[in-house]
């Protein structure tokens, strides 16, 4: 079976990851700021301070665009460049950046598909609380609203969140990912405002006539580490609902699923009246990221988790050591679809991809021959799963270059196109000819 028409061929980036740029035009500071620039939270000190220098070489950056042949690029709006403290009056200046990128994508034939919020929350507001704050919601829905106010009339695609659950447990519960706390379980409110913050952004984006909402999230296959043991297989279900359930049965069904093996309380708590059906309003389509399956097992008696996880072993693994298993992409788009059926609105692979330690090579070329077949059978994957009849409409690499991974700094290498971090110096690997080559065959 083909493609379903009009299917997007897409590239993907976050602001901090790629714009550099960070104190200019009125930007203020965020958490990433803050975190990579505290000694030890990030390798090698690295920051986001320069990155790909993305806020002044965008126009390079579309032309390679337009030359791969995608139909749609995903970035992220970076909140401090709109609002630098939070809340309040947009910089207009912080807009402008974005206004131009827009018009320059659409001129080369690329639908802009903006993520709001991947991460870079504004210090003020992790002053205030961050996402422990139930007020953070609010001021939330406030910037959707100025920057849909400002380009919803030409961006055709809005994700509100990026990946909550890596800010709940990264960010907030074991404190490796901005803004580095380490509430441990006590961090589950941070769920709870995000899925809110949404929920609120969803309207405040369509008041201002932005087409197409949604979110994405993370995903990964839960394996029990022996299939064979009652403790495994519950650690696994346990895992299940933290991280695969909790930021989506509430957004497609309304209610959170049962998190009883957390112990405690749950998010009851937080949940004030009405929230759940601001938080399950309905969107137009889900973002999917997908990057590897996670194995559990049974926690030590006195383990703060209802699970604990362990290696995937058996399978080649990437860069960061992730194992490469195309077959549980598929499985997580079945059970998906097994999960949620007429509830389930269309997917968009909003990323999957793989870092490898790419060099440019004595003739000047990379030869990512690794990246190439991790893609190739990832895409087949999902091709199986639209022969299945599930509704994916979009593909989306990660990512469009080398860029910040975060904790790792620049080490790992995600990008289709290198990048030499002395000189900016762009450079196509093998993947995005072949990424290119593969897009124009299907379009035919
Ligand atoms: C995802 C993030 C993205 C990138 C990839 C490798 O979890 O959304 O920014 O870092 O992982």
């Amino acid at each position: 079976m083909g493609l379903p028409e009009g299917f997007r061929w897409g590239v993907a980036t976050a602001a901090y990851q790629v714009e550099g740029a960070v104190h200019e035009d009125g930007r203020g500071p965020s958490t990433w700021d803050v975190f990579a620039h505290t000694p030890g939270r990030v390798r090698d000190g690295h920051t986001g301070d320069v990155a790909c220098d993305h806020y002044h070489r965008w126009p390079e950056d579309v032309a390679l665009m337009r030359e791969l042949g995608v139909n749609s690029y995903r970035f992220s709006i970076a909140w401090p460049r709109v609002q630098p403290s939070g809340s309040g009056a947009a910089n207009p200046r912080g807009l402008d950046f974005y206004d131009r990128l827009v018009d320059a994508l659409l001129a080369a034939g690329i639908d802009p598909a903006v993520t709001l919020y991947h991460w870079d929350l504004p210090q003020p507001l992790e002053d205030a609380g961050g996402w422990m704050n139930r007020d953070t919601a609010y001021r939330f829905a406030e910037f959707a609203y100025r920057a849909a106010d400002r380009l919803a009339d030409r961006v055709g695609m809005w994700i509100t969140l990026n990946e909550p659950v890596v800010v709940m447990a990264y960010g907030y519960a074991f404190g490796v990912y901005a803004p580095g706390r380490t509430l441990m379980l006590d961090a589950l409110p941070t769920a709870h405002h995000q899925l809110l913050g949404h929920g609120l952004a969803v309207t405040a984006l369509r008041s201002r006539g932005a087409r197409r909402v949604g979110l994405a999230n993370h995903y990964s296959p839960a394996w029990p580490a022996d299939p064979s043991s009652a403790a495994d297989r519950d650690a696994a279900l346990a895992f299940d609902g933290f991280m695969n359930r909790m930021f989506t049965d509430p957004v497609l069904s309304g209610a959170y699923p049962d998190l009883g093996a957390l112990g405690g309380p749950g998010l009851a708590p937080y949940v004030h009246d009405l929230d759940m059906s601001v938080i399950a309003s309905p969107i137009d389509f889900l973002g999917v990221n997908y990057y590897q399956p996670t194995r559990l097992k049974a926690p030590p008696a006195d383990g703060p988790l209802p699970f604990d996880m362990v290696d995937v072993t058996g399978y080649p693994v990437t860069g960061m050591g992730w194992p490469i298993v195309p077959d549980a992409f598929l499985s997580l788009l079945r059970a998906l679809r097994g999960r949620y059926s007429n509830g389930l609105p269309p997917l968009y692979i909003t990323e999957n991809g793989c870092s490898f330690p790419d060099e440019v090579g004595p003739d000047g070329t990379v030869d990512d021959t690794a990246r190439i077949e991790f893609l190739d059978a990832h895409i087949a994957a999902m091709r199986t799963a639209i022969d299945d009849g599930i509704d994916i409409r979009g593909y989306y690499a990660w990512s469009l270059l080398d860029n910040f991974e975060w904790a790792e700094g620049y080490h790992p290498r995600f990008g289709l196109v290198h990048v030499d971090y002395e000189t900016q110096k762009r450079t196509p690997k093998r993947s995005y000819g072949w990424y290119r080559d593969l897009i124009a065959a299907s379009s035919k």
